[in-house]
């Protein structure tokens, strides 16, 4: 929510301007309502900014033309007042020496903003971040430097927030502070310093990167940094990691093939990081497992498509002999558990690990209740990972497209894995049993890679489909998770349509009334123990005129008869296979709403009203 990028550099004749909007851009999927950028140019601030998307902005050549030696720019998901030029971001003080940029939400800006009203600031925005370039202006005011300016005013705001803040006075350095809101530093040690919201900004200028913590101000020199406590202004040593991703994982090119969009590339990706999934190391698999089965009791906590992976593993652990786990969606966690019994554990699911909602709720488990943390995550480094006693890192690499979709396949996959593990440990299951199972789960990658050979045929049942605006996702047991995923890719990138998954069986209490000629009704249909009785739903809907579009084993006769269409998932005809195939009928959905998307011609990485890290509550 937001995206942040900032440079200072040593280097000569580098496009400082450029390099900011180009960062900027590989950031949009945090916020794209409205962006600018400010660098500091012969003792004063240049400072531009408009709503609207970064290559709209800058189609003159607009911001690449600024001049300054470093800087910062920002692009925003509006949160207090409209997507207006006066809203965006940076905010400067009165006398525009000082630029800042923020994401993340101050919960007493109204008061500060009113005492410093009272004290003469001019306020030009409807922003809760104003208030730090003039509370900083007074600081400095009082005789302090940038820093110890900075760290009083942080002290002084209440909420979240991962701020830069530059000074026209200081062109030696620039400072970063943040307060759960993610802040990431990446370097060309002696060179250049960046600054950026998420990883991948930087990730095509250096893989050395430092993450800054809680409560840490860092002043970034051109290729050098300094962390400090905030509380105490002590220096904390820190080493830089190196970054694992590819240099190339911020750019639409996959195997030397150029994508129209990255959600498309990203959805070819799945076979391989699948497979890299299943390379997790044992010692992290073990961990979760056997902490679980030590619990008195399970949680499993997430928000959105994460969420739904949590569905589809808990299903898979319970199955498996491991305990059934209690499924809360991570914004109403603290509300549905007044108390947490001693003894529990939360898992919890993020591909960015940044979302407000699923931090808040695992420490409130954790602080309040003494619970311990199992979490899957995509991202290393994350605050989530710094909430957890046991960590599995997902290997989707970074996703760009806002609409999660290799995140949820590796995260199943992870879920899987700990699944069977549970089996073993607990050795109710025969030891060949549990081997075939995973066996089947290995191939996973396999599967997927089938899929996308008939590619073509889910695109031409896109297109069939692409003037529909409503449409239910149907499916029992174990499916229901691949069901409400679909449908939430559809209401995501393909707004035309309303889609709702929904329990099959529960279809016909309520929304069975909607069904008329043409209805278009997706039934999530592995063979698996509930298909006879979603044989009978099928019936139902077909009955009442629905459009029945399947998704089925690539050996199923009976419910591809009576559907008008069928995706086929080419699966084993065995029982661990079918026990298996979460992840590639989840899969099979989730390109069905990439095509029905890009058929409409939405803009599928950046949906209307979305932003991929959700870090407010
Ligand atoms: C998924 O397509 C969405 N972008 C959204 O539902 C997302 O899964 C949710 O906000 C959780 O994000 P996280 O995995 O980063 O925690």
């Amino acid at each position: 929510m937001c995206g942040i990028f900032g440079l200072i550099t040593k280097k000569k004749d580098v496009p400082v301007a450029k390099l900011i909007r180009e960062g900027l851009q590989r950031l949009e999927y945090r916020g794209y309502d409205s962006a600018g950028i400010a660098l500091v140019h012969d003792g004063k601030i240049e400072c531009r900014k408009d709503s609207g998307r970064i290559a709209d902005i800058n189609k003159d050549g607009w911001f690449d033309s600024m001049e300054g030696s470093f800087g910062v720019g920002h692009t925003r998901w509006a949160t207090h007042g409209p997507p207006v030029a006066k809203n965006s971001h940076p905010h400067l003080d009165c006398k525009e020496k000082i630029a800042v940029v923020h994401n993340g939400i101050l919960e007493n800006f109204q008061q500060l903003r009113k005492e410093l009203s009272e004290r003469g600031h001019e306020f030009k925005s409807d922003t809760d971040t104003e208030v730090f370039p003039h509370l900083i202006e007074e600081y400095i005011e009082k005789g302090m430097d940038l820093k110890k300016a900075v760290i009083e005013t942080v002290k002084q705001c209440k909420g979240a927030y991962g701020i830069v803040v530059c000074h026209a006075d200081t062109p030696d350095y620039m400072l970063v502070a943040r307060k759960e809101s993610p802040l990431t530093i990446g370097i060309t040690p002696g060179e250049t310093t960046y600054c950026a919201s998420d990883i991948p900004a930087f990730l095509p200028l250096t893989k050395t990167a430092y993450i800054l913590d809680d409560d840490e101000i860092a002043v970034l020199y051109p290729g050098q940094v300094e962390i400090f406590d905030i509380e105490t202004n002590q220096k904390r040593h820190r080493d830089p990691m190196t970054v694992q991703w590819s240099m190339d994982a911020a750019a639409k090119t996959l195997d030397g093939k150029e994508y129209k969009w990255f959600m498309h590339k990203e959805l070819h990706e799945v076979p391989r990081k699948i497979r890299e999934q299943f390379k997790m190391p044992q010692s992290d698999i073990d961990a979760f497992a056997k902490t679980i089965m030590d619990a008195d009791q399970v949680f499993i906590t997430a928000a959105g498509t994460a969420y739904y992976a949590c569905l589809a593993g808990k299903f898979q652990i319970t199955r498996f002999g491991g305990p059934y786990i209690q499924s809360i969606l991570c914004s109403e966690f603290k509300d549905h558990l007044p108390e947490i019994p001693p003894n529990s554990v939360v898992m919890a699911v993020s591909q960015s690990g940044e979302t407000a909602d699923t931090i808040e709720a695992v420490r409130y488990a954790r602080e309040n209740y003494g619970a311990k943390v199992c979490s899957v995550v995509n991202v290393v480094g994350s605050s989530l990972t710094r909430y957890s006693d046991h960590v599995i890192i997902t290997t989707a690499g970074p996703e760009i497209a806002v609409a999660s979709q290799k995140a949820y396949c590796c995260q199943v996959s992870a879920l899987s894995m700990v699944a069977l593990r549970i089996a073993e440990l607990k050795g109710e299951m025969e030891k060949d049993e549990v081997k075939k199972y995973h066996e089947a789960l290995i191939e996973t990658g396999n599967v997927c890679d089938e899929i996308l050979k008939k590619e073509d045929n889910i695109k031409s049942i896109a297109k069939a489909v692409s003037e529909k605006t409503n449409f239910y996702y149907l499916a029992r047991g174990a499916s229901m998770a691949a069901a409400l995923e679909g449908a939430l890719k559809i209401k995501e990138i393909n707004p035309k349509a309303h889609a709702e998954g929904y329990a099959a069986g529960e279809s016909k209490h309520g929304p069975i009334a909607l069904i008329r000629d043409g209805f278009p009704v997706v039934f999530v249909a592995p063979p698996d123990e509930t298909y006879d009785r979603l044989i009978g739903n099928v019936m139902e809907m077909k009955a009442r005129g629905g459009l029945i579009i399947s998704v089925v084993a690539d050996f199923d006769e009976k419910i591809s008869e009576l559907s008008d269409y069928t995706i086929e998932v080419p699966i084993k005809n065995n029982k661990y296979a079918i026990t298996m195939s979460a992840v590639p009928f989840a899969y099979t959905l989730q390109i069905l709403a990439y095509h029905a998307a890009e058929i409409n011609g939405f803009d599928v990485d950046k949906p209307t009203n979305l932003a991929k890290s959700v870090t407010v509550k």
